[in-house]
């Protein structure tokens, strides 16, 4: 007996004499005689269909089945007549594998609200919805290696337990010691024993520990989560989220935009070609806008805007902003919006950014005003990308350090890097989970994760 999923029954070359089937009960439906049974099993959004004669094995139960239970089936795979689907099973045998009790099941056939299926965020991935945006996201994170293997960059695994604080924002997660020893100090003396007596947090951004390894291998990526202790209640933070960062040795803030864009228009292309059947799922029920819109961030290169022209736009337009927008102003969420929503309607590429806003590392341009920075902006999210070229003059690198009083010498080996054979380097970090956003049109980043970390969200 060929033993098969859903997917591969319903993609089948030919018609098959016996397989082997499981998976979840959809829907049940019983006629005089027999009962259908949509199965599916995650393989791929749709259901094989499976009729179940009242004289096959087992069909005494089948009509006890309900929603969620999951049951194996044994039978021919036949052409259907039904429209729909190209094949269906005539089960000569089903069997229970679980059973779900109707009355406490909590996934009917019926459309349920976000909000509803994040209370059961371990059972939504058995809908349409999540089932699809989850293969939509695993399909991504393949693309993603494939793009870079392609690229001739080396996957890096950078540490996730750290002692720097990479964005100098101090949106840290501490490490805490637990167990025996540490429970049985005073917590401020349990803080200092952090760990193994030195102060540990979870990791902003693996991109300090990226540098030295492009700065060895040429071109690498890290691709792991990331944790930001944001107290923010919007739809595009998580506390928890995963981040891409390429990191290219003799490279500049020009080679990193025409990475940056394109890896995104790659993997847009990549959803549309490689996910129609999961994509078009988005596109009818919750943004039937999306074709368009990825279509049209396809169309045409991405707009690179210096960020003082940025400003001039903001200041110039008639939009009335919460926050104001001056030279010096970091770009809030509305105006990045704003730019690729409204002003350009496609995405944006903001570069040379006001050294004050921006992180340590970034290389100094000429004018001692701005930073070889670059945001990609795209309608619908806002910020998915954002980079730099890195400062690799060891004496503006330590000046600057000096200047936002840092401890310089917790950055002694990050230094060595410009002691030691400096190169010019670029690289950015991307979103993760904006990027599922953007292809799949959720506007909640919580709908984008299996289970969400948010200042809210610790459950499951
Ligand atoms: O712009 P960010 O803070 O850049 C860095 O951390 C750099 N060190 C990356 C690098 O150059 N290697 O973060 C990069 C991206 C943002 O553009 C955004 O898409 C995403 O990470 N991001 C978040 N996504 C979800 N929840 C959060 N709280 C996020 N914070 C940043
Ligand atoms: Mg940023």
């Amino acid at each position: 007996i060929r033993r098969t999923t859903v997917k591969a029954a319903l993609e089948s070359p030919s018609p098959c004499p016996e397989i082997r089937v499981m998976g979840w009960v959809r829907t049940r439906r019983d006629a005089k005689g027999f009962s259908f049974l949509e199965l599916n099993d995650g393989s791929c959004l749709g259901n094989l269909q499976v009729i179940i004669d009242d004289t096959a094995e087992g069909a005494d139960l089948v009509k006890a089945l309900g929603v969620g239970a999951s049951v194996a089936v044994t039978g021919e795979l036949v052409a259907s007549p039904g429209k729909g689907q190209r094949y269906e099973v005539r089960a000569a045998s089903v069997s229970l594998l679980g059973a779900a009790d109707p009355e406490t099941y909590p996934l009917q056939k019926k459309r349920h609200s976000d909000e509803f299926l994040r209370t059961i965020a371990h059972l939504r991935p058995r809908t349409n919805k999540y089932g699809a945006m989850l293969r939509i996201r695993a399909a991504l994170a393949h693309g993603i290696h494939d793009y870079f293997a392609k690229e001739g960059f080396a996957l890096v695994h950078t540490p996730v337990i750290t002692g720097s604080d990479c964005e100098g924002a101090g949106e840290m997660f501490r490490v805490t010691t637990l167990g025996p020893e540490a429970a049985a100090l005073p917590v401020a003396e349990r803080l200092s024993q952090d760990f193994f007596g030195k102060e540990a947090m979870l990791t902003v951004s693996g991109q300090l520990s990226a540098e030295p390894l492009a700065c060895a291998l040429g071109r690498v990526y890290t691709f792991g989560p990331t944790f930001r202790a944001e107290h923010s209640d919007t739809s595009r933070h998580a506390a928890e989220f995963w981040m891409l960062e390429p990191e290219m040795a003799f490279a500049d803030l020009e080679d990193n935009m025409n990475l940056a864009e394109s890896l995104v228009t790659h993997l847009v292309r990549l959803v549309l070609a490689e996910c129609a059947e999961d994509f078009g799922l988005f596109a009818k029920f919750v943004d039937p806008t999306l074709p368009a819109t990825l279509e049209n961030l396809l169309a045409e290169p991405f707009v690179r805007l210096p960020y003082v022209e940025a400003v001039d736009i903001l200041t110039s337009c008639k939009k009335a902003f919460q926050y104001p927008v001056a030279f010096g102003a970091d770009l809030q969420s509305e105006h990045e919006r704003y730019l690729a929503e409204e002003h350009f309607k496609r995405p944006v590429i903001v570069y040379d950014y006001p050294k004050d806003i921006k992180a340590f590392y970034m290389r100094q341009n000429d004018d001692g005003k701005t930073v070889g920075a670059m945001d990609v902006l795209v309608p619908g999210i806002g910020e998915l990308v954002g980079g730099s070229a890195r400062e690799e003059r060891l004496d503006r690198l330590e000046a600057r350090i000096a200047e936002l009083g840092l401890p310089l010498e917790a950055y002694w080996w990050y230094l060595d890097t410009r002691r030691f054979g400096t190169v010019p380097h670029a690289g950015f970090g991307l979103g993760f989970e904006r990027l599922v956003m953007l292809v799949t049109g959720v506007t909640n980043i919580r709908d984008v994760m299996a289970f969400p970390r948010t200042w809210r969200h610790l459950e499951f």
